[in-house]
């Protein structure tokens, strides 16, 4: 009787698990398109360049020190776009995650001149204006730990001082990377480990700007909590109570090779020195209901707490990622929503062909979306009455998914008493193992 409502109201806790135990792939933060600012159609010559930029992308090797500024097209057509990763992430992970990015993104942003995809690992941005070479701080994410600092007042004394320190080291660094991490005690116990990141095409100038604004905003953000992320198109820091950057790769200095690929007296010109506040003001007022997200945390948590003791009491060794790495609340979940119809059309109208077979809460279909991408689409059947053991069954094994590193959740659709789950379908794996289970 009153399992569909159980299931909706466990439907959120599935997902956000989900992105919580998903350390090891990139991780989707979230994403910005320029709605109803600019949009282009489907046969425009923007739409071809972007198309062949973002083409260039995936099979481009010259992305070896982390960031790369690259623009296809002429005049009003002209799409530049940028390309950022962490300083601690190696090219190999890196080319990967921009990869993902561009394919999230001309998904998200369909026919936005203008859009942003974060990740965990990096960012990749594109627009029609110049992007290179100017500091802009808006639209900007805000993460946060779940959990509260001990010692608020000391905590914060040696966050206000980590964070200067790292500005002046990120902000100083070259054309390659403007990138610092470093660390702090609280108490003999207690360290902070913190992450600051500007792109490199920034003045020094305009990325301790950008850094400096982000600072600012933490007590907005994150006021007194353990751990959290303030994350903008030109800079981002991260703070955290334990290590979560690559200690070695993070320390080592930038490989060598390429030659600047401009002029240096280029490359280091501030930017115009002509106020650009009132246009980043336009902007941020724009954008900024966007992306700002809080969400009603401490309920979301003790519901998750109190799903791990009923569920996970057994399951203990798996979740020990989860327990000991406070990871952060998700702030929009949005940006792993899917269309209906897009599902629908994926799936060829759910067809009998498409299925794969049937899970403990319902059918699980093939389906290819327009980019190419292949998924596998769980269909929730929220009517039929289901009791607790198929629910169990099915976030024991989901957690399995993930640990394992098989298949990543890529979405999901609500969509009227529509409830889906969309994966990354890997051809050739034993998938449907994994998702109509053998488990123990
Ligand atoms: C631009 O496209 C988006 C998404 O397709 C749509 O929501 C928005 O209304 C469009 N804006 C204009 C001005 O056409
Ligand atoms: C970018 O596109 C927007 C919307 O179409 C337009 O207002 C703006 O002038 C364009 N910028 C450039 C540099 O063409
Ligand atoms: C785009 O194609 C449609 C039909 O496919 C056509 O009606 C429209 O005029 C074309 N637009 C441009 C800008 O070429
Ligand atoms: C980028 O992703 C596409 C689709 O997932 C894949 O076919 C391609 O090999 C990837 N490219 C790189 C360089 O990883
Ligand atoms: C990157 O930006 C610099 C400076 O504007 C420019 O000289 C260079 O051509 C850009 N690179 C690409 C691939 O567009
Ligand atoms: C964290 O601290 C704030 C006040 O600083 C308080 O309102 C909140 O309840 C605390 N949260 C937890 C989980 O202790
Ligand atoms: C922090 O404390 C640890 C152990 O107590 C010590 O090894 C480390 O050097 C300290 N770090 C700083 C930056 O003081
Ligand atoms: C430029 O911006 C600063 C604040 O960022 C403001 O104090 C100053 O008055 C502005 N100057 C002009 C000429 O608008």
């Amino acid at each position: 009787m009153e399992s569909p409502r159980l299931l909706f109201f466990l439907y959120p806790i599935l997902i956000l698990h989900l992105l919580a135990v998903t350390n090891a792939q990139p991780r989707f933060l979230s994403y910005w398109c320029s709605n109803g600012v600019g949009n282009y159609t489907t046969n425009s010559t923007y739409k071809a360049n972007l198309n062949t930029l973002l083409t260039s992308l995936s099979s481009n090797n010259e992305i070896d020190y982390g960031f790369y500024n690259f623009s296809a097209g002429q005049n009003s057509d002209k799409v530049n776009a940028i390309a950022l990763c962490r300083g601690d992430v190696m090219p190999t992970a890196c080319r990967s995650c921009i990869n993902d990015s561009r394919i999230q993104l001309t998904q998200l942003c369909p026919n936005q001149k203008e859009a942003i995809g974060w990740y965990d690992n990096c960012m990749l941005r594109y627009s029609n204006d110049s992007i290179f070479g100017t500091e802009q701080s808006s639209p900007y994410l805000y993460m946060r730990n779940s959990k509260n600092a001990s010692n608020v007042e000391d905590f914060n004394q040696v966050l206000g001082n980590l964070m200067a320190s790292l500005r002046s080291k990120a902000a100083s660094g070259d054309w390659r990377r403007k990138f610092a991490t470093g660390e702090a005690n609280v108490t003999s116990f207690q360290s902070i480990y913190g992450l600051m990141q500007c792109t490199p095409d920034l003045s020094e100038l305009s990325c301790s700007n950008c850094l400096e604004g982000a600072t600012n905003e933490i007590p907005t953000c994150c006021d007194s909590r353990k751990g959290g992320r303030v994350v903008k198109p030109s800079c981002n820091l991260r703070y955290e109570t334990y290590r979560f950057y690559d200690f070695t790769a993070a320390n080592a200095p930038p490989p060598p090779a390429t030659p600047p690929p401009s002029p240096p007296s280029a490359d280091f010109a501030p930017p115009p020195l002509a106020n650009t506040t009132s246009t980043q003001e336009t902007r941020s007022n724009s954008s900024r209901t966007i992306i700002l997200i809080i969400v009603p945390s401490v309920i979301i948590l003790i519901i998750i707490l109190v799903g791990f003791i009923c569920f996970f009491s057994r399951k203990r060794s798996s979740m020990e990622k989860l327990e000991t790495h406070d990871e952060d609340e998700i702030t929009n979940v949005e940006s792993l929503h899917f269309d209906f119809d897009t599902i629908r059309v994926a799936t060829n109208n759910f067809s009998d062909s498409n299925k794969l077979g049937q899970g403990g809460f319902g059918p699980v279909y093939k389906g290819k979306l327009s980019n190419g991408q292949n998924v596998a689409v769980k269909r929730l059947s929220s009517g039929s009455a289901q009791g607790e053991l198929e629910f169990k069954n099915e976030v024991v094994l989901v957690a399995k998914l993930q640990h394992r590193n098989l298949v990543r959740l890529l979405g999901f659709c609500l969509d009227g008493a529509e409830r889906l789950l969309i994966y990354e379908f890997v051809p050739n794996t034993s998938l449907d193992h994994f998702i109509f289970g053998n488990n123990s």
